[in-house]
């Protein structure tokens, strides 16, 4: 157990009660860390809580949705009360909206730049500093294999990974001296709710592709974090849809992501009230 004088340090992790975050805990709890999970649902985290104990870590939870006022004091706080510091800061709480950019609410859209950009942001600038005057310890953030190119009918969550990989690596950077580490993570596919809570199960694009189980995501992470890596991301096929990402050029790459998001029967976003493959079927993307 590492400790700083009187307090033991923790890992954190935001967006634990399913999913990457909740396997993420468990990876970290095999090494018999003390793992804060928070997140919204209170069943989810108490799943997670002992699953946490099961592979050998302390678990605490916090029921807490990254949006409060003051979330990140709210978390410090509890370290606080429990004789903690955050030793590693995991960014796992993020959602996704599939459908075109002028058809969804707006409300849920700027949700997505809320969460996986503005509280990202927040948690990983106010834990930081600390961490960087204990010179140890670290962020990893949760982006996206999205982050490599914009995504037509997914239009927001893309541009939100975006921005999560190009400042976890500016901060990399800027870290790299100071003994702390911002890994960010870029996985494809993965199984979880992810999908279902993005409306996306049925897109071709996720139908198709193969999915890595949230296990080896959070393996790779881990290691990656451990040793020092800006990126990390995991799995081959991950690997080759970057490497063609960034080979493809944005004319035929936004045409092929477009058809493979899109839904035939989702409504047209011309506002027809047809559907979009009644309304659109005959012409290109
Ligand atoms: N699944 C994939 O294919 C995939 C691929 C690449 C990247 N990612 C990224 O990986 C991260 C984790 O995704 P996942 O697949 O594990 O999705 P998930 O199973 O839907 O889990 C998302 C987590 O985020 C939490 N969360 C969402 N909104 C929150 C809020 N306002 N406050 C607090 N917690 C919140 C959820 O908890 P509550 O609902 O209980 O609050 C849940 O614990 C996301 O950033 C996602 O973009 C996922």
């Amino acid at each position: 157990m590492i400790s700083h004088g009187e307090l033991r340090s923790a890992v954190v992790v935001i967006g634990a009660s399913g999913g990457i975050g909740r396997a993420i805990a468990r990876v970290v709890a095999r090494e018999r860390r003390v793992v804060v999970l928070t997140a919204r649902s209170t069943e989810g985290l108490s799943v997670t809580a002992a699953e946490v104990r099961e592979a050998g870590g302390e678990a605490l939870t916090l029921e807490m949705d990254v949006l409060a006022k003051d979330a990140p004091k709210q978390v410090e706080d509890f370290l606080t009360a429990h004789g903690l510091v955050c030793d590693v800061l995991v960014n796992s709480a993020g959602y996704g909206l599939r459908g075109a950019g002028i058809a969804l609410p707006i409300d849920e859209q700027l949700g997505i730049i809320d969460v996986n950009i503005r509280a990202l942001t927040e948690f990983t600038l106010y834990f930081l500093p600390q961490m960087a005057a204990r010179k140890r310890g670290g962020v990893i953030n949760l982006s996206s294999v999205a982050s490599f190119a914009p995504g037509p009918y997914m239009a927001l969550y893309y541009a939100s990974k975006g921005f999560v990989r190009s400042f976890s690596l500016a901060l990399h950077q800027e870290l790299r001296r100071a003994g702390v580490t911002v890994t960010c993570v870029a996985p494809g596919p993965v199984a979880t709710e992810f999908y279902a809570r993005a409306g996306a199960r049925h897109a071709s694009l996720f139908s198709l592709l193969p999915k890595l189980e949230p296990e080896v995501v959070a393996e790779s992470a881990w290691r990656g974090f451990k040793s020092g890596r800006r990126l990390v991301v995991p799995g081959i096929s991950a690997k080759l849809a970057v490497f063609a990402l960034n080979l493809l050029p944005s004319a035929a790459m936004l045409p092929l992501i477009g058809k493979l998001q899109r839904g035939g029967n989702d409504p047209c976003p011309c506002g027809s009230g047809k559907k979009f493959k009644k309304c659109h079927g005959a012409r290109r993307t």
